[in-house]
């Protein structure tokens, strides 16, 4: 059997990254959907055209229509405007909002099994957004952020350490934006965790880069923001879910009483399989990191607070 992935805002830049990783790695046949249809319809091809050479056999497609869309097993939305410098993720709330709850309500016509997983800024309130308009269980709607800070992380740590990115684990909870909580007590190098390997003052650099990662890009590529490194994360989660991988990734999820948050979006490891979020892992905090990640939840509420009804 083959898996669909339809990814909106499969022109812009982290779309077609994605979408791209994905049919190369032949983990399911994509859909790039987007506004911009000939667009999408014209990197579609020119996808195609590079996989006698590389050797791919999935399917790729653009367009416009959501007809196209239907029956996917997974949609990624990327759909929306990027930030520029000088603007939060929040402040893309309002414009986002209406997008958003477009797409979303044009996906589960067509794919009402589908597992959504948002990418979308301010992501944790696009989850909520997500989740008023779909109806879907918590399992089939999850927020990309916790794999793209914690990759950042992990580089960081990496070219700190001058060792291989992979002997990294990393783990930032908490909303993505400036109040995210990275825990370097549960980030480890080949199993040693960081507190035993840096100083505190090298840590807590590392902590605030990787909480500025997102705009440290968007202030090189000045009309945009990141997009290899997202893309990346959106595979990552892509290919734990279509091969039920069960692997424990931070993701935004909504929050049932785990961390003793109820009713919110918030970054925490869950475990992802063919169900979607399968579990909340629930990790034991000490009194600074259940402050900081009560501060970052409460920054989320403010942004759901201020979404409009719908
Ligand atoms: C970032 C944006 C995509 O973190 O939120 O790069």
């Amino acid at each position: 059997m083959r898996y669909k992935v339809t990814v909106v805002g499969g022109a812009g830049n982290v779309g077609a990254t994605a979408g791209q990783r994905i049919a190369e790695a032949d983990l399911a046949d994509v859909v790039l959907l987007d506004m911009a249809g000939e667009l999408a319809t014209g990197k579609a091809l020119d996808m195609m055209e590079s996989a006698p050479v590389l050797g791919f056999n999935a399917h790729i497609t653009g367009g416009s229509d959501y007809a196209l869309t239907a029956g996917s097993d997974i949609c990624v939305i990327t759909a929306g405007l990027a930030r520029k410098p000088g603007m939060s993720r929040d402040d893309l709330l309002a414009k986002n909002t209406d997008i958003v709850k477009d797409v979303v309500a044009n996906l589960v016509k067509h794919s009402p099994n589908t597992t959504l997983i948002i990418v979308t800024n301010p992501l944790d309130a696009m989850c909520e957004v997500a989740r008023r308009v779909s109806g879907f269980p918590r399992e089939r709607i999850l927020g990309m952020a916790g794999v793209l800070d914690a990759a950042r992380m992990r580089y960081f740590i990496a070219a700190e350490l001058n060792v291989s990115v992979e002997d990294v684990d990393a783990f930032v909870l908490g909303g993505h934006g400036d109040t995210m909580v990275p825990l370097p007590r549960y980030s480890t190098v080949n199993g040693i965790p960081l507190p035993q390997l840096l100083a505190h003052d090298r840590i807590e650099a590392i902590n605030d880069r990787t909480r500025k990662g997102g705009i440290e890009i968007v202030n090189y590529y000045k009309t945009g923001s990141a997009y290899y490194a997202p893309a990346a994360a959106v595979f990552e989660m892509v290919g734990a879910i279509l091969g039920d991988k069960h692997k424990i990734l931070p993701c935004a999820v909504y929050l049932q009483g785990e961390y003793d948050l109820n009713g919110l979006f918030v970054g925490v490891p869950c475990l992802l399989g063919k169900n979607g979020m399968e579990r909340v892992l629930q990790l034991e905090l000490t009194a600074d990191e259940k402050a900081e990640l009560a501060k970052s939840a409460e920054a989320v509420r403010e942004l759901v607070n201020a979404l409009p009804a719908m």
